[in-house]
């Protein structure tokens, strides 16, 4: 599976079957943790095995079952939205491994995650993993105009980009961010609310899978 189609084919999926995660798709998991903590100074931790963080948790929305396995997000203060793209990294990563997530910032039971956690750092966010028993549903779209710039005289490679960045998740699937474009210079920023610039980092790893990354510059 390209990123691509990982990132076409993800989405968040609660109900997971109750089986430990392949033996060989854990070593290309702590592989993957490795690169993203090298290159971002996160401190990003898996567990497996350890069911106890979606156990007691019977919220009408964000109830979990079978899940045994996650990432626990852990960073320095004010890394809101590298923990948001290193995270999506990991998140498509182990789509194209077969496995399926569901970022959680709220519906987990908070004494049942037990991270190494330094001086400086915290726990921002995890990331439940595991064999879906579906492979969840699209979510519902904003429009193009209300999150971005894009006309009909904008580049493909720009369309695309927002394509990509409006099938990511965000939480309550609140979309709020917005991009704009002057020629090969793009920004994107975080609107009010809460866990938004999670949200910002998790959409700009999307936007450059779509745009391509070749193609354009942040500013
Ligand atoms: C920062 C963040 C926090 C989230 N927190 C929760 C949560 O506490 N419980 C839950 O069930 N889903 C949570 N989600 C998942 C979102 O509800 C989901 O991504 C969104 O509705 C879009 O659906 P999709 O991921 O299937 O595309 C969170 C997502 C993000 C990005």
């Amino acid at each position: 599976m390209t990123i691509k189609e990982a990132l076409e084919q993800r989405h968040s999926v609660r109900q997971f079957e109750e089986k430990s995660i392949d033996e060989e798709l854990v070593v290309k998991l702590k592989a993957g943790i490795e690169t993203v903590n090298k290159e971002s100074g996160l401190h990003v931790q898996m567990f497996n095995d350890e069911p106890e963080a979606f156990q007691a948790n019977k919220p009408s929305y964000g109830q979990f079952s079978g899940c045994r396995n996650y990432f626990a997000m852990v960073g320095g203060k004010g890394m809101d939205e590298k923990i948001g793209y290193y995270g999506q990294q990991l998140v498509l990563f182990s789509q194209q491994l077969g496995l399926n997530t569901c970022w959680v910032a709220l519906t987990y039971k908070k004494g049942g995650v037990n991270p190494k956690i330094s001086s400086g750092e915290k726990l921002y966010i995890i990331i439940a993993l595991g064999y879906g028993k579906t492979q969840g549903a699209s979510h519902k779209l904003k429009e193009m105009s209300a999150v971005s710039d894009l006309s009909s005289d904008s580049p493909d490679w720009y369309r695309n980009g927002m394509e990509a960045a409006l099938l990511a998740p965000t939480a309550m699937n609140q979309q709020k961010f917005r991009f704009s474009r002057s020629g090969n210079k793009v920004s994107a920023k975080a609107g009010m609310g809460f866990y938004t610039k999670i949200d910002l980092g998790i959409v700009k790893y999307n936007f450059e899978i779509g745009a391509g990354k070749e193609n354009f510059i942040w500013v």
